[in-house]
C-alpha cells in the first residue's frame, strides 16, 4: 500500500497595512526607484509596525486558514512554524502562536529553513500524516523581515517585505490528489553568503544600535542569485522526474518571490511561460517562508487553481536551502 500523502485544506495570509514605496526609500538611502525595479522587480512592500510581533501576525494567518477549513484550533495536532525573524529565540515561535490561538492539543515547534522553511514544515507535516501519528497539520510562516533589516544598507533594505501566510495539512483521501513529489536540499558550507549575525528582533532598534549594530541581514547578492537560479531549477527538475511529470503539465508555477529576474529564470528554466506563473514580488518584495504560502492564498484568489490544477512550487534560501514540492489540488 502506497505511503499516505497530504493536501492543503485551506490557505491563510496577513499582511501589515503600512506600504514602503521605492519613492519612499529614495528618501532613506542612496537609491532610485528605477534601480530597484530594474535589478528586482519590486516596486512596494509591507512593514508591520512594532504593535504587532512574529507570533501574532502567524497567529493572524493561522485563524485565516483554520476559518476556511471550518476547523477549530483544537483540532490542530502539529502546529509547525517557520520563520527566519523570530520575536525572542526561546521558546519556539510556534509556541507562543500555540499559546495566542488556543491550539490546545497541539505539539508545536519551529522549522529553520529560512525562505525555504514553509515547504520544509510541509514535508515534516507529511512525514507525521503518513507515519499515522497525526490527523491535521497546521503550517504557519510569520516572516518580519523589517526587524532585521540594516535600513541604511541600500544593498539589501531594498529587498525584505514584512507577511504571513499559513496552511491547514490533513490526509489526501484521493488516489494521485495531492502532494505527488517533494524534494529538500541544504548547503551549510554557503552559509556566509547569507546570514544574519546574532540578536533578537524584540531588542528595540535605538539599543540595536548601540549594542547590536551587527545583528542586521547581510547578503552577498550576486552569489546568492546564481546559487538562487541554479538550486530552483535542480529542485523543478528533481521534482518533475520523482512524480513522472513533463514540464508541459505545470498549471501554474509558485516560486518564491526573492527578484524577478530569479523568478524568470526559474520559469524559462521549467518551461512555464510567464502568465502561468505567480508573481508577487512587485508588491510584497522578498517576504522569505511566507512568500510561497502568501502566493499559493493568492494565486486561490484570483481563481488561477481549481480542483485538480498541478501546482509546482520551488524556494531557495539562506542555509542554503532550496525545495520544491509538486501539488495536485
Ligand atoms: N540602489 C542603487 N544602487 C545600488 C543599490 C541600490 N539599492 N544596491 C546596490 N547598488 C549598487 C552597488 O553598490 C553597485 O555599485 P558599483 O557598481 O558602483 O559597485 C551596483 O549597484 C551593482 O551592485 P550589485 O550588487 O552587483 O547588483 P546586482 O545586479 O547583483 O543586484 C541584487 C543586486 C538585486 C541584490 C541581486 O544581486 C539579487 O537579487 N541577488 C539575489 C538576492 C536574493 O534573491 N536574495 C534572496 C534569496 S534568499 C532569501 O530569500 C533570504
Amino acid at each position: 500500500m502506497a505511503a499516505r500523502t497530504i493536501r492543503l485544506a485551506s490557505t491563510g495570509i496577513w499582511l501589515p497595512a503600512k506600504v514602503l514605496t521605492n519613492a519612499d526609500l529614495e528618501q532613506m538611502v542612496d537609491t532610485s526607484n528605477e534601480w530597484i525595479l530594474e535589478r528586482t522587480g519590486i516596486r512596494e512592500r509591507r512593514i508591520a509596525g512594532d504593535e504587532v510581533g512574529v507570533a501574532q501576525m502567524g497567529c493572524y494567518a493561522a485563524q485565516n486558514a483554520l476559518e476556511e477549513a471550518g476547523l477549530a484550533p483544537s483540532d490542530v495536532d502539529a502546529l509547525i512554524v517557520s520563520t527566519a525573524t523570530p520575536d525572542r529565540l526561546l521558546p519556539a515561535t510556534a509556541c507562543d502562536v500555540q499559546a495566542m490561538l488556543g491550539a490546545d492539543r497541539a505539539v508545536a515547534f519551529d522549522v529553520g529553513g529560512a525562505c525555504s522553511g514553509w515547504l520544509y514544515a510541509l514535508s515534516v507535516a507529511h512525514g507525521l500524516i503518513a507515519a499515522g501519528q497525526i490527523e491535521t497539520a497546521l503550517c504557519v510562516a510569520p516572516e518580519k523581515m523589517s526587524a532585521i533589516t540594516d535600513w541604511r544598507d541600500r544593498a539589501t533594505c531594498v529587498l525584505f517585505g514584512d507577511a504571513a501566510g499559513a496552511a491547514v495539512v490533513v490526509p489526501s483521501e484521493e488516489e494521485g490528489r495531492g502532494v505527488l513529489a517533494s524534494y529538500m536540499r541544504s548547503d551549510g558550507t554557503l552559509a556566509e553568503l547569507l546570514y544574519r549575525p546574532p540578536a533578537s528582533t524584540e531588542v528595540p532598534v535605538d539599543v540595536a544600535e548601540i549594542v547590536m549594530r551587527d545583528g542586521y541581514i547581510r547578503m552577498a547578492g550576486r552569489e546568492v542569485f546564481k546559487a538562487a537560479v541554479r538550486s530552483m531549477c535542480e529542485a523543478v527538475d528533481a521534482v518533475l522526474e520523482q512524480a513522472g511529470i513533463s514540464k508541459d503539465e505545470v498549471d501554474l508555477l509558485i516560486p518564491h518571490q526573492a527578484n524577478i529576474r530569479i523568478i524568470e529564470a526559474t520559469a524559462k528554466y521549467a518551461g512555464v511561460p510567464l502568465e502561468r506563473v505567480w508573481v508577487n514580488v512587485d508588491r510584497y518584495g522578498n517576504t522569505s517562508s511566507a512568500s510561497v504560502p502568501v502566493s499559493l492564498h493568492e494565486a486561490r484568489e484570483a481563481g488561477l487553481i481549481r480542483d485538480g490544477s498541478l501546482i509546482l512550487m520551488v524556494t531557495f534560501g539562506a542555509g542554503f536551502t532550496w525545495a520544491a514540492m509538486l501539488l495536485r489540488w
